[in-house]
């Protein structure tokens, strides 16, 4: 499945500030004369966003590993056909909160299932539409878990419950794909002020959009 336009995937683990700089990143490049879609996994359409209750309900914790994979990977496909695919055809800029990195970590590696196995699966779903650009928000796990914590406001879910220990198996899950992606992934400190967080992302979006979205 080769589609034009520019996909860029926001990924992290939990507490790294994705959700609230893609939006302000959206804003910077729409005030550049950008036409920008920013979006969500698991989610962004009814369907996808059903499933995405069902995944993360704390209630399921009967949920088997490679079910949870599954229903990531379904959610992705519907997603993926109805909304980014149709947006990148208009030549919109897609900015996507997680993608196919975040089920590589999280259930390829922190959950055991194998990060080969789950790549599987996932192309089933995304028939090699994969982002040309990927940022990976870094912060400590220990940190990031402290933050959403501290966050009163934010819904506590399925994952959120799981140990420290499990996070930092997502965070090097993620060390791993940084490693085995080092063009289409690139890594924005999440350690620092908003404004610098920010900086950082724009600056690596801006310079790939320069280049004519050539990091691929
Ligand atoms: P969010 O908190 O970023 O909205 O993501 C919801 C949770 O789902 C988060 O804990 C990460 C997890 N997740 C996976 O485990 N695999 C996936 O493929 C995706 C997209 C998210």
């Amino acid at each position: 499945m080769e589609v034009q336009g520019h996909f860029i995937t926001f990924e992290g683990g939990e507490g790294a500030g994705k959700t609230t700089v893609i939006e302000l990143v959206k804003e910077r490049l729409t005030s550049i004369g950008h036409s920008v879609l920013v979006t969500r996994e698991p989610g962004g359409i009814q369907i996808a966003e059903k499933i995405r209750q069902v995944i993360l309900d704390p209630a399921h914790t009967e949920m088997e590993e490679r079910t949870e994979a599954l229903l990531y990977a379904a959610a992705r496909r519907q997603h993926l056909i109805q909304k980014v695919i149709p947006a990148l055809k208009q030549n919109q800029i897609v900015l996507c909160d997680r993608f196919i990195d975040s089920s590589l970590a999280y259930q390829g590696y922190a959950r055991g299932i194998g990060m080969e196995e789950v790549y599987n699966i996932n192309q089933f779903a995304i028939a090699g539409c994969m982002p040309a650009l990927t940022l990976f928000f870094d912060i400590a796990p220990e940190k990031g878990l402290q933050r959403i914590h501290n966050n009163e406001a934010r819904e506590k879910n399925r994952l959120d419950l799981e140990t420290l220990s499990f996070h930092e198996k997502v965070y090097e899950g993620y060390q791993m794909l940084l490693e085995q992606y080092p063009k289409r992934i690139q890594q924005v400190n999440a350690d620092q002020s908003l404004e610098e967080v920010l900086e950082e992302t724009c600056n690596y979006i801006i310079s790939y959009l320069n280049k004519g979205g050539g990091l691929r």
